[in-house]
């Protein structure tokens, strides 16, 4: 563990690692709110979801929340084209806007042309992939997939060829990149971390994930290891519990410094840059919001007085670290028609219990606290405190 400790150092210093930055913007759904349109509060990233987990996903609506998702650049095809992408760590597949579709969605974005791509090779295999609110339909292909100067040949990806209703017509990104393990992968594409690893274009078999706070530039997803400019003191692991999304145990969670029992027999969670909330299982909901004293709010979720003090610090106890959450990190002031309110970025957790324990997601208000690895040959994850 020291071993790889060091030599995850070690690798951060060396040439090798791939830096991709990362962009900083509105989510769908805050300026899907802007138009009126509302989109499950559960369900920032718009991921998606087997329709099971779906049926149950539509509680409380929400509308102009300001928050936030992170983007990057990448390139497919020869000559490359340049496509923005959600690098999700909560999903497994690769795919982008392409010219097979004309839908509205797909014309306000930048479209990959197959056929002035060189080395581009076809499939008639067919997906599809249920969002909490619409769906999008694609075909497989293959190509060369640029990432952060890394050439990984021979990718699967999905082009789109329909997107029905308005919920990427609004996305500023062209695409996702799934980072998750393949088992998630619909129709058995591989994953373009495992084609990464594969095709041995990585000093060592992680990605890092530095997220911004308060607007600020920086932003950043490493591959081959870490970027030690990005965080302070020692990274801490904890085990992979499940190889599906990047799912760990949480084995205790306190507020102030008073240990509930909610996690007295383990918790689970999963790791996951495309959730822009913190999520709690469902049953816990009411407590922590009463722990906050917030209050449910017209739009769904719920706000504190923004004269409020002494809000409560959360702290989980993840394989023996102490890892906190001050109210800094999980309120958020949002402006709307000059009205100021001050939401708190926490809903509950869509998805059912996992391993029969509760189940949180540590999404991008957690991940901005605490920069993460996500080690594949060891199936560890790492955090942290974000610089
Ligand atoms: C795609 O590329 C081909 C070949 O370069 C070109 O003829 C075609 O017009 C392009 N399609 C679009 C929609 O730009
Ligand atoms: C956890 O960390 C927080 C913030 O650093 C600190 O206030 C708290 O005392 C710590 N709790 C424990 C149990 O170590």
């Amino acid at each position: 563990m020291k071993c790889l400790f060091i030599l995850l150092v070690c690798v951060g210093l060396s040439d090798g690692l791939i830096r991709v930055p990362l962009q900083r913007l509105k989510s769908i759904r805050q300026q899907l709110g802007e138009k009126g349109v509302r989109l499950p509060l559960s369900d920032p990233a718009l991921k998606y979801e087997p329709y099971k987990f779906l049926a149950s996903a539509v509680v409380d609506p929400m509308a102009n929340y300001a928050d936030t998702t992170y983007y990057g650049s990448i390139a497919i095809g020869t000559p490359p084209q340049t496509f923005q992408v959600l690098f999700d760590t909560g999903s497994a597949n690769l795919w982008v806007d392409s010219d097979y579709c004309n839908t509205q969605a797909c014309n306000a974005h930048t479209k990959f042309n197959h056929t002035s791509s060189s080395t581009y090779s076809s499939t008639s295999q067919t997906f599809y992939l249920p969002y909490g609110s619409g769906s999008l339909y694609g075909i497989f292909g293959y190509d060369t997939v640029n990432v952060g100067g890394t050439v990984i040949k021979k990718q699967m990806l999905g082009l789109s060829t329909n997107e029905p209703g308005q919920n990427f017509l609004v996305a500023q990104f062209d695409g996702i990149l799934g980072l998750s393990y393949p088992s998630l992968s619909v129709g058995q594409a591989t994953p373009v971390m495992d084609n990464m690893m594969k095709q041995g274009l990585l000093e060592y078999n992680a990605f890092a994930f530095y997220l911004s706070r308060n607007g600020q530039q920086g932003s950043e997803v490493a591959f081959g290891g870490v970027d030690n400019t990005k965080y302070q003191g020692q990274i801490y692991w904890t085990p992979v519990t499940s190889q599906t999304y990047w799912q760990i145990e949480i084995k205790g969670f306190s507020i102030n410094n008073q240990e509930t029992d909610w996690c007295s027999q383990g918790c689970q969670a999963i790791v996951d840059t495309g959730t822009s909330f913190l999520t709690c299982p469902q049953q816990y909901m009411g407590y922590l919001m009463q722990a906050i004293g917030a209050q449910a709010d017209q739009f769904g979720g719920y706000s504190v007085d923004c004269n409020a003090n002494n809000l409560p610090t959360f702290a989980f106890n993840i394989n023996g670290m102490n890892l906190s959450l001050p109210s800094s990190s999980y309120i958020m002031v949002q402006n709307q028609g000059g009205y100021q309110f001050c939401m708190v970025a926490i809903s509950s957790t869509y998805l059912p219990s996992q391993n029969g324990q509760p189940l949180w997601i540590l999404g991008d208000v957690f991940l901005r606290e605490y920069y993460s690895v996500y080690d594949r040959t060891n199936n560890q994850v790492g955090f942290a405190k974000a610089i």
